[in-house]
């Protein structure tokens, strides 16, 4: 067991695939120990899981590899989802390793170039909706239903199988230690829920002995699930129009919900809003202090934790690991809108001297 590299496939016993799974070697991502940021906020020990280092550049291929296994298992002839962009450039990866056809929908002018662009060059039918991501959910599993496609959204209980390996190589990275709390940043729910669900199965087959405080991050523009945990609903008021920087987890009516309030209640975690200028200014420090390139959704999770730090909500000794989802180059326009651009000069050396001061 312990001899096997770190891979979702190492789990696969705790997996519902029987057979060879269509793979393009998911998982495995590095966890890397936030050593200047820790600092900082005078957390000695926060880590960041970064799940931007899958083959498609997010969390999502931990839960393709397993739900398009299941297609091509069940005998599905075409696989569908609606997306934010790292759903749908992930599904179009696989299913195109599957040689099944694709049909991915995307809130019009909302998603992020990169997973547009990856989502088209491997294949996938690209429909751009004029209406939200809860629309588009919405409609394409009325597709899926009328036209007898397989959905692969969150809804679809074999992707979660997938995406709860995250919390058994957290724990595995941390030479079998369970950490205090795992912060992930929620827009659809799934996530947090499938980390949750994980980590009770290892603690019902007697591998780890208490869960993670669960916590989830969202964006202030798009917080249903915040307010649901502020205002203890157990049923959440979704919100019409989200806005925020953070393409990705820009969802008013995540479908994941019920079990994301659970997961959060049972382990005494929290929930926690940032604002844009919190998430952008925390994608900055993950890049410029510790090196760690992820987009905007992703570092939701680290702002949020230095948000809690601050109002004195955590305890500073806690072992911290946040999910940080979604790579950098997944949405270049952001960077270029935040950054001053390159320095252009002539081509001689005077010039060059002086732009290099
Ligand atoms: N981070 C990133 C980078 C994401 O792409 C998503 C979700 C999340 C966090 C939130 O995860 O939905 O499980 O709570 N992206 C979906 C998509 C909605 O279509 O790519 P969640």
């Amino acid at each position: 067991w312990n001899r096997r590299r770190l891979s979702v496939w190492r789990y696969r016993e705790l997996l519902p695939v029987r057979g060879e799974p269509v793979s393009l070697q998911e998982g495995g991502t590095p966890l890397y120990h936030l050593k200047n940021i820790g600092k900082e906020l005078g957390i000695p020990e926060l880590y960041a899981k970064h799940e931007g280092m899958n083959p498609t550049g997010s969390f999502k291929d931990r839960g393709m590899t397993v739900g398009v296994s299941m297609a091509r298992e069940l005998g599905m002839t075409s696989v569908a989802c609606a997306s934010t962009g790292n759903t749908s450039a992930s599904l179009a990866a696989y299913a195109a390793k599957a040689s099944i056809p694709c049909i991915v929908l995307l809130p019009a002018g909302k998603v992020a170039i990169g997973k547009v662009a990856q989502a088209l060059m491997h294949g996938a039918r690209v429909i751009s909706i004029r209406g939200n991501f809860d629309k588009a959910l919405e409609m394409v599993h009325e597709l899926c239903i009328s036209q007898g496609l397989y959905l692969l959204n969150s809804v679809n209980p074999y992707r979660l199988e997938g995406q709860k390996t995250i919390g058994f190589e957290a724990i595995d990275q941390l030479g079998g230690e369970v950490p205090d709390r795992m912060v992930l940043p929620v827009g659809n729910a799934g996530n947090i829920s499938a980390v949750y669900k994980g980590l009770r199965e290892l603690e019902a087959l007697g591998f780890i002995d208490r869960l993670p405080m669960m916590t989830g991050i969202q964006a202030a523009g798009s917080q249903p699930v915040v307010k649901a945990i502020e205002q203890n609903l157990d049923v959440l008021v979704p919100e019409s129009a989200p806005e925020t920087v953070a393409t990705a987890i820009r969802i008013g009516a995540p479908v994941n919900a019920e079990k994301a309030l659970v997961a959060i209640r049972a382990t005494g975690g929290t929930a926690a809003s940032v604002t844009d200028e919190e998430i952008l200014a925390m994608q900055r420090d993950l890049a410029r202090k510790e090196g760690i390139g992820v987009e905007p959704a992703s570092a939701a999770s680290v702002a949020g934790i230095r948000k809690l730090a601050e109002l004195g909500l955590i305890d500073r000794d806690e072992r911290i690991v946040c999910v940080v989802t979604g790579h950098l180059l997944k949405d270049p326009e952001t960077v270029v809108r935040q950054c001053e651009p390159p320095i252009e000069i002539d081509a001689d050396l005077h010039s060059l001297l002086s732009a290099s001061r």
